[in-house]
């Protein structure tokens, strides 16, 4: 763990348990949010989709802001997160992007000449409607619970621009890093680059912890996931770290490299306060290999929601029980929501962390 990030001192700890888990100070109750919480499974989301496109969504704040707070209002999570898409900076970058019925498509950069091409965006000018989205939450959340800002990692947005569009197995993408590793680190520098003001413009828009996604990281060979997704993404973290708008406040940072259980020990030095587990591997395991200086999220496997709800229960409690009782767990799914998903067993699921939710100490 780099060791730029003090602990607050009591006097300017955070109150919300959420934020609190994130710096694994004691909680009244291991917090507990969703990825993807504001999306398909929801009605509310689908009346809302039903009026505009998925991006014209994303570049509206007001409805940005409607369907963020729904899952908050229904549910009552501990953290909200913005609502937007990994892709929107690559689109500010000049990659042409739609959004379909199989999901994202990118012009693809395939050669050095393209990546030349890419433009360094200002986030204020090019995305207003970013830090206007999270102003707009800010003031509809009005403290209830912290916002969560958010952007793709370097690796996982580098993957998306090169292959075109999502897969299964990368090949574009990883025919590039491994042909070019050139081409590719510098391509991965400016995303790292982008990626690095878009967050800070979010957190000086007012957002109080940010979570990085690695979707595709787990994709990688160990030795790939070092060269390609860990060292940027560490790069990134500890740009974060070094920026005015993070320092002002004591701004978590949650890294989430899915599908990377087998890549704990390298993670530990990520830089992060929180990383995101996948439904892979065990907490308890995980934090035994993490060490006790970075706190965990997770990490219910999605599909457990289409269990019965007594069933989730009962997998809830045991996510909880692996976690165990010491500082620093935030309750959450192994990765998004599926959009199948029925929002009675999100609320089973909410009731059951309330139920077994761990009190670390009296705050
Ligand atoms: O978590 C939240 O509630 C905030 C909103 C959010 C969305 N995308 C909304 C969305 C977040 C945090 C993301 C991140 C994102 N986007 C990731 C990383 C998270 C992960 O799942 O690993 C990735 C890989 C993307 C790219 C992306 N966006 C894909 C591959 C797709 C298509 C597949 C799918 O799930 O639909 C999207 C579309 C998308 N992003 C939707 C939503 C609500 C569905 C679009 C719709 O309403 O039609």
């Amino acid at each position: 763990m780099l060791a730029s990030a003090a602990m607050p001192s009591r006097d300017d700890a955070p109150s919300h348990r959420f934020l609190r888990a994130c710096l694994r100070l004691p909680v009244d109750r291991t917090p507990v949010w969703m990825m993807r919480q504001a999306g398909r499974y929801l009605p509310q989301y689908r009346a809302v989709r039903a009026t505009t496109s998925f991006l014209g969504l994303c570049k509206n704040p007001e409805l940005a802001c409607e369907v963020t707070m729904q899952p908050i209002n229904e549910f009552g999570f501990d953290a909200a997160i913005l609502f937007s898409d990994i892709l929107i900076p690559v689109e500010a970058m000049g990659v042409p992007l739609e959004f379909g019925d199989e999901g994202p498509k990118l012009e693809p950069l395939r050669d050095r000449a393209a990546i030349a091409r890419l433009i360094d965006p200002d986030p204020e000018a090019t995305m207003p409607f970013v830090p206007e989205a999270v102003r707009c939450i800010k003031r509809a959340l009005d403290g209830r619970v912290p916002l969560i800002g958010f952007a793709g990692a370097p690796f996982t947005l580098a993957a998306y621009a090169v292959e075109g569009s999502g897969s299964k197995e990368w090949r574009r993408a990883k025919a590039l890093l491994f042909s070019d590793p050139v081409a590719g680190h510098d391509l991965l520098e400016r995303f790292t680059r982008t990626v690095c003001r878009y967050l800070e413009a979010q957190v000086a828009a007012g957002a109080d912890a940010v979570q990085i996604f690695d979707s595709w990281a787990g994709t990688l060979s160990p030795a790939d996931f070092d060269e390609f997704a860990l060292r940027w993404a560490r790069e990134l973290i500890s740009r974060l770290r070094a920026s005015p708008a993070f320092a002002a406040r004591r701004v978590p940072i949650i890294y989430f490299a899915n599908g990377c259980a087998p890549y704990l020990g390298r993670l530990a030095s990520s830089g992060a306060d929180v990383l995101g587990i996948d439904w892979r591997v065990d907490l308890g395991e995980a934090r035994a290999r993490l060490g006790s200086e970075v706190a965990v999220q997770g990490n219910l496997d999605p599909a457990a929601l289409f269990a019965p709800p007594s069933e989730i229960e009962r997998r809830v409690e045991g996510v909880i029980r692996s976690a165990g009782d010491a500082p620093g767990h935030i309750f959450n799914l192994g990765h998004g929501v599926q959009p199948e998903t029925n929002p009675e067993h999100v609320r089973a699921m909410v009731a059951a962390v309330h139920r077994y939710g761990v009190r670390t100490a009296q705050p």
